[in-house]
């Protein structure tokens, strides 16, 4: 896969898939936009990449994706690609979930790609063959334990992700959906020790996945390898779910 010419850019980039994905899209030949809430390290991974770029994005905040927007705008650049894989989660039984914990779990994993993409429809459109990726789960596929509301929201990326997709047909974009299941970042290092162990067990490859293969299927659905694929969902989770 060869991205050379073209820009990307990365929500969530500071950190495990969303840095996996800036990373390998670097390495395919792309200019990388790398965003992400923590500044800090944001900064610090973009240093690794050569001629990448940095910018501060709460996904949370509409003013920040238009802000984002504007400054690509305002810099002359382009963008061909979007990755949506900023997303948080804390596992935890849904009778103790507190109307905040609801809140950021829809407002980061949901809010925050739609209101991203819509900022910067204008971009990917004028580029003439604009690419969506978004970074949902299995959970909002098949359900999880103790993940109930982010699995709603990741249900509703997968649905968003097929109705933008029958919409966007018209401006040549397409938009596809990766759903990692149990992949080796800080995310899923903050479970217990136990539900770690337990989630491997299940996995019928028998080990989480590394942050590079959950970008290997970002990578295929950005480049021109899926030309005739659009509004789909690929689970990247050892078998973990075999969904039809
Ligand atoms: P991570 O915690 O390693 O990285 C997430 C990044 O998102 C962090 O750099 C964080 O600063 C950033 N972020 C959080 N809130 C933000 C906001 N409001 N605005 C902008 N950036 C924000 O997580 P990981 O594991 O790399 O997750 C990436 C995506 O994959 C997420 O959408 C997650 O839901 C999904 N996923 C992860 C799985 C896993 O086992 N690690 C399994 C299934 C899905």
């Amino acid at each position: 896969m060869n991205f050379t010419g073209k820009t990307v850019l990365v929500t969530g980039a500071a950190s495990g898939i969303g840095n996996a994905c800036a990373k390998g899209f670097a390495e395919a030949g792309a200019t990388v936009i790398l965003t992400d809430i923590n500044e800090a390290a944001g900064n610090a991974a973009a240093a690794e990449i050569k001629g990448s770029q940095f910018i501060k994005l709460d996904v949370t905040s509409r003013d920040s994706a238009e802000a984002v927007a504007a400054q690509i705008t305002a810099e002359g650049g382009k963008l061909d690609v979007l990755v949506n894989a900023a997303g948080w989660d804390i596992i935890e039984p849904f009778m103790n979930n507190t109307p905040e914990y609801w809140d950021k779990i829809m407002a980061i994993n949901f809010m925050g790609p739609v209101q991203l993409t819509r900022a910067l429809l204008p971009l990917l459109i004028e580029s003439g063959s604009g690419r969506i990726v978004n970074v949902s789960s299995d959970a909002g596929r098949v359900g999880s334990f103790g993940e109930t509301v982010y699995a709603g929201a990741k249900g509703g990326i997968i649905a968003f992700t097929k109705s933008l997709a029958r919409e966007m047909t018209r401006k040549n974009i397409r938009v596809n959906c990766i759903c990692p299941g149990p992949t080796d970042t800080p995310l899923f290092a903050s479970q217990s020790e136990k539900m770690q162990e337990a989630l491997k067990n299940a996995i019928p490859m028998k080990r989480v996945a590394k942050p590079s293969e959950v970008a290997d299927g970002v990578l295929f659905f950005a480049s021109d390898r899926s030309s005739f694929v659009t509004g789909q969902v690929l689970s990247v989770s050892g078998g973990l779910t075999m969904v039809d």
